[in-house]
């Protein structure tokens, strides 16, 4: 059993405990999908207000839903499209205080307000995206996304195959 105590009192605390875990939970794991797997239910339990968390995967240049906790998803998103397709398409983190100003954001969970989407990389090409959720519009701030962007680089080449990345069909 897997009982990671996530208890920080603030922010930084918090953030660096997942950080800790998510490396813990994926160091020996070289299946992509089970560390995926791990890493949403880890995010989703311990993070507080987001109502979804989750990986899209690049499968020949589409992002393809992966693991994910929370509510069933849509499942392909071209690159460019959404807030998911633009950190694809930019590899760029993509922070959104309002989803409901984002031109073209896909509406999975009509209680979605404000979303956080960071670019996975495996031997320096997209392997997917991290997508958090939240009810709660701006929940994600600077320091959100910092920390996010650390466990991407932290987990680069456990979350994502390269076998996935290349052929288109
Ligand atoms: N809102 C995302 C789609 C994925 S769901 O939020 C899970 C987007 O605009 O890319």
């Amino acid at each position: 059993m897997y009982d990671f105590r996530i208890d920080a009192a603030d922010k930084a605390g918090l953030w660096r405990e997942l950080i800790e875990a998510a490396d813990a939970l994926t160091a020996s794991e070289p299946d992509a999908i089970a560390n995926m797997a791990n890493v949403a239910a880890l995010l989703f339990e311990a993070l507080p207000d987001i109502n979804w968390a989750g990986f899209y995967r690049n499968v020949g240049g589409e992002l393809v839903l992966g693991p994910f906790q929370g509510r069933p998803a849509c499942i392909r998103i071209p690159f460019g499209r959404g807030v998911c397709g633009a950190a694809a398409a930019s590899l760029a983190p993509q922070r959104v205080e309002d989803v409901h100003a984002f031109p073209g954001h896909i509406a999975c969970d009509a209680a979605s307000r404000s979303e956080l989407v960071v670019p996975i990389l495996a031997e320096g090409a997209l392997a997917g995206v991290l997508d958090l959720d939240s009810p709660m519009p701006g929940r994600f701030d600077a320091e959100d996304e910092a920390f996010c962007v650390e466990l991407a680089q932290r987990l680069e080449g456990r979350l994502g195959a390269m076998e996935n990345v290349v052929s288109k069909g």
